[in-house]
């Protein structure tokens, strides 16, 4: 739905990785610019300077940079090696639990990489996207290659869509249209119904394309929420990468049909008296980078990584830690001076938390809508503060129920998580955790125990000194697979605790029963692990919001434990001088950045016999929602009235416990 990190396309239903690179191979062939003589060699000059250009233009400059199979066999290289080493899920993927509720197919990763590196393709583009969509069919959010060279162009669809509740029925709907890029788009479409696109069954269409063209979740209904617009509801975390409607890579096709229904002039849409139905053709629409000039310039800005020496195998030569910290800082899009200054003053951070009273006839309903857990450390103490002052507040207002918003919210510092639920409920329980073992790793833990500085330190089991915790393995069947795992760990919020002014006897006068989570699923990491502890832990209710009608929908979504990236990993590495390990995996070749999940998360119930079972991962097993609630006519563009409907349905007990 919104943007941030990237990651792209297609996934699950489909039997191999295999169909993914063909439909890559096969999209359609460019079309480059000719208008003048100049421009024929060099698409990217065609279109340089331009605010927008056709799928074909963006497509030619993209696909304008040959495949070079050592740039290739250098990225597969490190991806294999990340992925094998580090990433936790790398053998159950391979051969995933079957479990009612989750859409996860088999991937075996180096499988994926070893096809992707015997295959001849067309350009560097495509060899890039084969990659990101591997990884992508994974369903592991934290699990994605980002090649910053193709990220750059903005795709849109002009018409952007929603899914409602009309009149007891699910229909597709005009959200809005982008007539600032297109400008046969009409304000009169919005609120028309969809009811074909490309000639197949709209809702078909966008359910089969959350379920095979995106990798957000393993639950369908939280992609299916990912790649819808309801505009208002735009709050929080934005992945912008993987929409029906706004992409950051390129789209599959140059367009989209659609065909729609408008409701006759002076009705509502719920009468259901419409004009005639028509069909329209719209383009992808390319928002163009604007730091080029032409295709040398353009590889330059946006591609050209600046770590040298990287030709000579076994030696890193200078690792440009200064790119590192721009790509790890979230500048992934442009790393010009420019960028960043603007990114410096671009107050793209939005508030972290906020506090809703609801308007008569729900007066003594309040939310808490929390949009993201990634707090700045210099924001920790202005964020316990505004969380203590929203709450008298609530309380001095005759606040009785509270819901607690955690749609859209990407995570980030597991200890603001769990401040929030100590607040309410005094303590939480730790939910175990474990890190994969390899020689290497154990290589960077006990280097780190010796150097301060690094995250590798924190870690801690009570009954185990320095880096035993580590060392000391236990092997547990993961797919088909024999996996060694550390003892299980917690990340202890200790610093918070001593270095910030918390109230730990704080006593508020809500109990769990007067809580209620609100999630449209797209609550992922530590939000997931903080809606898993309230939900299992203190039987706080859940609301799921939107989704496929009539499939139980989960409150959160790849809850994997901690995720780490790339950029940050060899920061680390050349901190604790590991950069020349010959295991360590070497910066990417072009300007590029791959996240993974390093620690897996277990349920609560994981104790005894049961730790370190695959179903006891919070990430492969499933957490439903207690009751639902769908977007309609009037809430989808209203978060106030939506919060109210919800406020309704909570206060007159319609969203109970479910019990297990
Ligand atoms: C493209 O330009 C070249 C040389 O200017 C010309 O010969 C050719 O016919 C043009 N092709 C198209 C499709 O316009
Ligand atoms: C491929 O990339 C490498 C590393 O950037 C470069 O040295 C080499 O010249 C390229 N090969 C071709 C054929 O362009």
């Amino acid at each position: 739905m919104k943007l941030v990190n990237n990651q792209s396309g297609y996934s699950t239903g489909l039997p191999s990785i295999l169909f993914a690179i063909t439909l890559l191979c096969s999209s359609v062939t460019a079309a480059p610019s000719n208008s003048t003589t100049s421009h024929k060699s060099d698409p990217c000059a065609a279109i340089a300077g331009k605010t927008t250009a056709t799928f074909h233009e963006a497509k030619a400059c993209l696909d304008h940079f040959p495949y070079n199979e050592t740039i290739a066999s250098q990225t597969l290289d490190t991806v294999r090696k990340v992925t094998k080493e580090l990433y936790v899920f790398n053998e159950i993927a391979t051969s995933p639990p079957k479990v009612e509720g989750l859409s996860a197919v088999p991937v075996d990763i180096h499988h994926g990489l070893d096809v992707i590196q015997h295959e001849k393709w067309q350009s560097d583009r495509e060899f890039q996207e084969s990659v990101a969509l591997l990884l992508d069919k994974v369903h592991d959010t934290h699990l994605v290659y980002s090649p910053f060279c193709y990220r750059q162009f903005i795709f849109w669809q002009p018409i952007q869509l929603n899914a409602l509740v009309r009149d007891q029925k699910s229909v597709v709907n005009v959200a809005y249209v982008k007539n600032d890029i297109w400008p046969d788009a009409k304000e009169s479409w919005v609120g028309c119904e969809v009811t074909q696109i490309d000639d197949k069954n709209a809702m078909d269409m966008i359910v089969n394309y959350a379920v095979n063209n995106n990798g957000e979740s393993k639950d369908v209904n939280t992609c299916f929420n990912n790649i819808m617009n309801t505009k208002t509801y735009f709050h929080g975390w934005d992945d912008g990468a993987d929409d029906l409607g706004y992409h950051r890579f390129l789209p599959a096709q140059e367009m989209h049909s659609y065909t729609m229904r408008c409701p006759k002039k002076g009705t509502s849409p719920a009468q259901e008296e419409f004009d005639d139905p028509f069909t329209v053709q719209v383009p992808w629409v390319a928002q163009v980078p604007n730091n080029f000039n032409d295709a040398t310039s353009y590889w330059n800005n946006y591609c050209q990584s600046s770590h040298t020496a990287y030709a000579k195998r076994g030696a890193i030569g200078h690792l440009d830690v200064e790119e590192l910290r721009l790509m790890h800082e979230g500048q992934a899009f442009d790393l010009s001076p420019e960028a960043a200054r603007n990114a410096a003053a671009g107050g793209a951070r939005g508030p972290y938390v906020e506090f809703i009273a609801l308007d008569k006839p729900q007066a003594d309903v309040g939310v808490i809508d929390i949009q993201s857990f990634s707090i700045q450390s210099g924001d920790r103490q202005d964020f316990i503060d505004t969380f203590y002052s929203g709450l008298k507040e609530f309380e001095s207002k005759g606040i009785k129920k509270i819901i607690l918003d955690l749609s859209s919210n990407g995570g980030g510092d597991a200890c603001a998580g769990e401040f929030i639920i100590n607040t309410f409920f005094g303590s939480t329980p730790d939910y175990p955790s474990d890190i994969k073992y390899s020689p290497f790793l154990e290589r960077v833990i006990k280097k780190a125990i010796a150097i301060p500085g690094t995250k590798w330190s924190d870690y801690k089991n009570d009954k185990y000194k320095d880096a035993e915790w580590f060392t000391q393995t236990n092997t547990y069947t993961r797919g088909k697979e024999q996996v060694k795992f550390s003892q299980p760990v917690s990340l202890s919020c200790d610093r918070w605790e001593s270095e910030l002014t918390i109230d730990k006897d704080k006593k508020t006068p809500w109990k769990a029963e007067d809580l209620l989570i609100l999630s449209d699923g797209r609550c992922g990491s530590t939000c997931a692990i903080v809606a898993s502890r309230l939900r299992i832990s203190h039987q706080v209710a859940a609301m799921g919001l939107g989704g496929i009608r009539g499939n139980r929908m989960q409150f959160a979504s790849f809850p994997g434990g901690e995720s780490e990236r790339l950029s940050g990993f060899l920061m680390d590495l050349q901190q604790l001088d590991l950069q020349d390990d010959p295991d360590a995996p070497r910066p990417f070749p072009e300007r590029a950045d791959m996240g993974w999940t390093f620690r897996e998360a277990y349920r609560p119930t994981a104790k005894g016999a049961e730790m370190g079972k695959e179903t006891e991962l919070l990430e492969y097993s499933v957490n439903n929602a207690d009751c639902r609630m769908h977007f309609d006519d009037e809430n989808a563009d209203n978060v106030k009235k939506l919060w109210s409907d919800v406020a309704q349905v909570f206060t007159s007990g319609q969203c109970p416990l479910i019990k297990d």
